[in-house]
């Protein structure tokens, strides 16, 4: 019996076991169709995650419940995005073709995820809210203990006169006003901290000297913030007080192990505590060293003032240096980051300050901290634009970056 039919001569000259060509084109179509479907059952699943994010936002009036459904549902989304690239990749890229279309899908999918990874970490950097740079656990700010004791208080003022350094005699004032001093010290005590996270995040990922240095210099800054603001409280109460022990302070966020996305999350966080937070905190305190009535309080409104304005420039030379290395992937988490800013925010104060009255002292009321909010957050949203602009253009001519996770 002859066989001169090549195809007859392929399936019977095949090895055994082997499935003839058609049926590898065959078995590849059916696995190609069921990945599809499977993909498109993942997809279907992510947009139902994301939608179920959105809604729990909005409907809920309690900041927990709120923080928890969204956080469930983004990792929902995450995952069933995850997922669904992983299968259309494959599924397309067993059809003649598919592969640019499979790099497509998967690109697309990369920026969606760096937007929303953006937007989560400013997120959880915003649900609580207070002045200049801090560490956080979960998106909870991470404060020290108060203790008695006067190792923070050296900053060299004394009470002077039957008042002191405040014009009120009122005992009761006197004390909820050094209290409050005492809660600005906490924060520029943890920002402390903060800048000793920024230092370690900048070497492991190899930044240059110069910001590993203004990094270095801020935390200095931030340890001269808090002796005065300590000093400053015990001028006004004649109570030694201060930082205790911080434990928490070592325990605070790392960078992901993957280099685009410490990258983006450096990005991110240099964007809200940097450029925003330390920003709004620079414009409050020079309006609070015009509106204040005390001598003594103005001079250090005004020297923490010039610094926190020079902080944020180096949160902007940390993102600005973020976009260089990152590219597109930092820029989408940056864009994510804008979107998911809150329009006001709110710190802690004492109800006898809201209303603006103890400004003669130092201490922000509600107003000047939305004006300045507001002021700040539409500068932030400008001037992120604009850096990724000028960022595209400058890596244009080298090949402008895609997502890449690595
Ligand atoms: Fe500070
Ligand atoms: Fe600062």
């Amino acid at each position: 019996m002859e066989h001169s039919d090549p195809q007859t001569l392929d399936s019977v000259y095949a090895a055994p076991g082997s499935p003839s060509a058609d049926a590898v084109r065959l078995n590849a179509a059916t696995r190609a169709a069921k990945l599809r479907a499977r993909a498109s059952k993942l997809l279907l699943f992510s947009l139902a995650g994301f939608g179920l994010s959105i809604v729990a936002m909005a409907v809920t009036s309690s900041a927990g419940l709120g923080t928890i459904l969204f956080l469930g549902s983004a990792l929902v989304a995450f995952a069933g995005a995850g997922h669904s690239v992983a299968a259309l990749t494959t599924g397309l890229g067993a059809a003649p073709g598919g592969v640019g279309i499979a790099s497509a899908v998967g690109l697309v999918f990369g920026n969606l995820f760096m937007t929303g990874l953006g937007a989560f970490a400013a997120l959880l950097s915003t649900m609580t809210f207070t002045r200049g740079r801090q560490i956080r656990s979960r998106g909870r700010i991470l404060l020290p203990p108060i203790e008695q004791g006067d190792a923070w208080t050296g900053a060299g003022l004394s009470s002077s006169g039957p008042i002191g350094i405040v014009d009120t005699d009122d005992e009761e004032t006197r004390r909820a006003l050094a209290a409050q001093w005492r809660e600005n010290g906490r924060t520029e005590h943890a920002s402390v901290a903060a800048f000793a996270r920024l230092t370690l995040d900048l070497m492991a990922l190899g930044a240059p000297p110069d910001l590993v240095a203004d990094a270095s210099r801020d935390a200095l800054d931030e340890i001269r913030h808090t002796e005065l603001c300590f000093g400053l409280a015990r001028a006004i109460d004649g109570s030694s007080e201060s930082p205790g022990a911080f434990p928490e302070a070592a325990r605070a966020r790392m960078l992901p192990r993957s280099r685009t996305l410490a990258l983006a999350q450096l990005a991110v966080d240099s964007l809200v505590d940097g450029a925003l937070h330390e920003g709004v905190s620079a414009r409050i305190i020079a309006k609070l060293a015009r509106r204040c009535e005390a001598p003594a309080i103005q001079t250090i409104l005004k020297e923490i003032a010039a610094d926190e304005g020079r902080h944020a420039r180096h949160g902007w030379d940390v993102v600005r240096w973020c976009l260089a290395e990152g590219g597109q992937s930092v820029a989408h988490a940056l864009e994510g980051a804008l979107r998911a800013l809150p329009k006001t925010m709110s710190s802690p104060m004492p109800d006898a300050a809201r209303d603006g009255r103890w400004e003669r002292w130092g201490i922000m009321g509600e107003e000047l901290e939305a004006a300045e909010h507001e002021a700040t957050r539409a500068d932030l949203e400008r001037r992120v634009g604009e850096a990724i602009a000028a960022n595209r253009s400058r890596q244009s001519a080298f090949g402008y970056g895609n997502v890449s996770v690595g």
